[in-house]
């Protein structure tokens, strides 16, 4: 009969196995699809080990999940959540390091046997291990994701991973929250081995009795601070927008451990890379990269001590909150359909044919075939539409063979699936037709029609239009039911955001569908209701507009770009117009202005710049200088099509980001208002992912929020007073001041 004691282990999930002298203890939270870690699971755990630790007969553990595909997926997020104070958290975070400090003196051998997400909380778990064994599954991924949540690991990571694996990696991973696949966590020492799933627990419990017989000998390097560690791995860029700090040349001159000086340089430089790129609005992996100094510099200890003090600041900052808040929201959207009607399913898409090779058709074949993993046929009207198609898609394969994401039969067999031509076969078995020909809304509607003569009954046909609204292509088509927005971004491999639009005739099984889709081909799916420019297209049209109007007040372009980088935007306005294109934005322009009045139409600054034939990046004539595909300084000659010429004006940097910002929030209400939106989280959502409106903002209705609404409103007004009928502020911005509302409870 089971004790007390194992009952509540039972609680938290743990069960208890001897097998020949190694005892197994496996992890399998109850009512959870995956583990996850609480002060319960973790004093639960030090039970379980006590046991093994007095039982004379137990020489060594073996710690695995019962989970079907994942170890542990980190810290209980919604827990983090109801801490309090700084203090609060730092005290789970000391009692987090006490419990692996425990497990890593433990004085028998401990195996970490590893399948699925180990991640964060799981991940520093099995770093307190002597020895870890991954399967080499896909669904298995090792990592410390915790500054992508504003945070750093508090459980003894940023001191344990660095010991194990050398500064230069660990930062490399701490730094971005980046995970790594089973081969590349070997390479860098994360894990000792890595095996096929069905002998994981065989080689484990193997392992734990070669190294209780002394056969088997690690080098148990962690829990001693960094002396004696001197083991750099290669660096890779760093992920996102923290790339360039693993400054390669940097790491190579100076041997770092053992040399204070070196060591002082080393973090300095990175320090400074950093905050270039943070500006200091993005704490997280400022503080990691502090506490793993501590830890080089002072010792285990003090290394932790300082961890958990910077763990319990992170825990309770606003940064932290709204990407806590922002990670909700994304997994919220990950199990919704898209539609009001909970019964609306999916239908089963086995082909996807593309209509258009250009820039976004050949990106569409990418996600389509490689990661929804459906056979492809692209239609282009000409020879050169399907060269271009079909050589996108074996660039973008290319790369990840370069970066070994892939091996080169993979990518080989990958790119079979996609075929292409200049005539409608292959379209016939197609159960999703995605439309990328030129924008034009006659054209649209000619390969409707062509379309529907070739395709059965069931056949979705969806347009990346990023503009034509979708109910006027419906009425170009035969089964309008079936018709929908799936609008893209450029480049589609990279951009994680997918805007559905749906009219107000597009069945539920269709909206559905594509969501699903979308989801397998690695996106973020926000769903909107018809209108135009959608929501992105829509709030990124008045922000342009205002940095052009800028511009035509004599702003400086480089002061402007700087001001929205400043505010946390990836890069700035004017940067952007030469990335999508002077030409394309142009042609937007005017559609917007038709759809919205006055209050949209783009300011005349830019005239003479288009007819000056600048087309952005795409022609290396733009707002700036292009040698070589890479973008250089302002381009000079610019300044004597703008009005003012090269008599810049002076304008705060804070007032510039203000004006252009406030104009995207602002139309964003409009959208809610209107029911474009269907909820103010997918507003923040599609502004983050679509837009790269600051994360750590958490997008603008967030942002609304936090400023308040009145003080916003107040804002808008001033501008409006002062500007012009563009800053009429949005009519439920008004409605909410007077009730005294914000857009998330408070
Ligand atoms: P693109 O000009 O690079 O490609 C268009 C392709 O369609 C060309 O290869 C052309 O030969 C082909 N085409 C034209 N008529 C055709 C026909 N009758 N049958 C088959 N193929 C035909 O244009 P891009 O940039 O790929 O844009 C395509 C669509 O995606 C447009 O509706 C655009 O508004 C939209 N879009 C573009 C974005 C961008 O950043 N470029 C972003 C989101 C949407």
């Amino acid at each position: 009969m089971a004790t007390k004691v194992e009952e509540l282990e039972a609680k938290q999930g743990f069960s208890y196995q001897v097998e020949g002298g190694v005892a197994v203890i496996t992890f399998d939270l109850p009512d959870s699809p995956v583990n996850t870690l609480s002060p319960e699971t973790g004093e639960a755990f030090l039970r379980v080990m006590s046991r093994a630790e007095r039982e004379p007969e137990v020489k060594a553990v073996v710690f695995t999940s019962g989970k079907k595909d994942s170890f542990v997926a980190g810290a209980k997020i919604d827990f983090l959540q109801t801490i309090k104070t700084a203090e609060e958290a730092t005290a789970i975070s000391r009692n987090g390091q006490e419990g692996f400090d425990k497990l890593d003196a433990f004085p028998k051998p401990v195996v970490a046997a590893i399948h699925g997400a180990c991640l964060g909380g799981g991940l520093e778990w099995a770093l307190a291990c002597d020895y870890r064994i991954a399967t080499d599954s896909p669904k298995t991924s090792l990592g410390l994701p915790e500054v992508q949540l504003g945070l750093i690991p508090g459980a003894g990571g940023t001191q344990r991973l660095p010991a194990l694996i050398g500064v230069q990696a660990a930062l490399d991973l701490i730094l971005t929250g980046k995970s790594l696949k089973p081969a590349k966590a070997k390479k860098l020492g994360v894990v000792d081995e890595v095996v096929p799933v069905p002998i994981l627990r065989d080689i484990a419990v193997r392992r734990a009795k070669e190294l209780a017989e002394g056969k088997l000998k690690v080098e148990r390097r962690h829990g001693q601070g960094f002396k004696g560690v001197a083991r750099g791995g290669k660096a890779k860029g760093l992920a996102g927008f923290l790339q360039g700090l693993a400054n390669k040349e940097l790491w190579a001159e100076v041997a770092l451990e053992d040399n204070p000086l070196g060591r002082k340089v080393l973090f300095d430089q990175a320090r400074k890379q950093l905050l270039k790129k943070t500006r200091g609005k993005f704490p997280a992996p400022e503080k990691a990269l502090q506490v793993i100094r501590v830890g080089l510099e002072s010792g285990h200890k003090a290394g932790q001590e300082a961890e958990a003090k910077a763990f319990g600041e992170l825990v309770v900052s606003d940064v932290s909150k709204r990407l806590v808040e922002i990670f909700f929201a994304t997994t919220a959207l990950k199990k919704e359909n898209g539609t009001s009607n909970p019964d609306a399913k999916p239908r089963e898409v086995k082909k996807v044919a593309v209509l258009g090779g250009g820039l976004m058709g050949g990106g569409i074949a990418y996600v389509a075939s490689v990661l929804q993993g459906v056979p492809v046929r692209v239609k282009d009207k000409d020879d050169a539409g399907v060269g271009r198609a079909m050589k996108q898609v074996q660039t973008i394969l290319d790369e990840r063979v370069k970066r070994r994401s892939l091996t080169r039969r993979e990518a080989t067999a990958k790119s079979a699936v996609v075929t292409a031509g200049t005539d409608y076969s292959g379209f016939k078995s197609a159960d999703l037709v995605i439309e990328a020909v030129f924008e034009d809304l006659k054209l649209k509607h000619r390969v409707i029609a062509e379309v529907e003569a070739v395709t059965g009954e069931q056949t979705i046909f969806a347009s990346n239009t990023s503009s034509l609204p979708i109910t006027d292509l419906a009425k170009g088509s035969r089964r309008p039911g079936q018709v929908i927005g799936m609008h893209y971004f450029s480049p589609v491999h990279k951009m994680p955001l997918l805007e559905i639009i749906t009219h107000a005739g597009t069945e539920d099984w269709v909206t559905a569908t594509c969501v699903e889709v979308g989801r397998k081909q690695g996106k973020t799916v926000i769903v909107v209701n018809d209108g135009p420019g959608f929501y992105t297209s829509r709030i990124l049209a008045p922000y342009m507009n205002e940095a052009a109007y800028l511009l035509g007040e004599g702003a400086d372009i480089a002061e402007l770009d700087k001001a929205l980088v400043e505010f946390g935007f990836p890069v700035g306005p004017i940067t952007l117009l030469d990335e999508v294109g002077i030409d394309v934005a142009q042609k937007v322009g005017p559609i917007m202005e038709a759809a919205f009045g006055k209050r949209m139409a783009a300011p005349k600054a830019l005239e003479k710049v288009v007819a000056d034939g600048r087309l952005g990046r795409k022609s290396e004539k733009g707002f700036y200088l292009y040698e070589d595909g890479k973008k250089q300084d302002v381009d000079p000659s610019i300044y004597a099509l703008l009005p003012h010429g090269t008599e810049r004006r002076s304008f705060d940097r804070a007032e510039m980001a203000e004006r252009v910002v406030l104009q995207m929030v602002n139309e964003a209400i409009r959208c809610l208002g209107e029911g474009i939106l269907r909820s103010a989280r997918d507003g923040d959502v599609g502004a983050i992912f679509g837009l790269g409106f600051p994360p750590f903002l958490g997008g603008p209705f967030h942002y609304v929020d936090s400023r308040g609404p009145a003080e916003v409103l107040r804002k808008l007004e001033h501008f409006h007073d002062k500007l012009g009928e563009r800053f009429i502020p949005a009519p439920l911005l008004v409605e909410m001041v007077k009730a005294g509302k914000t857009f998330y409870p408070r």
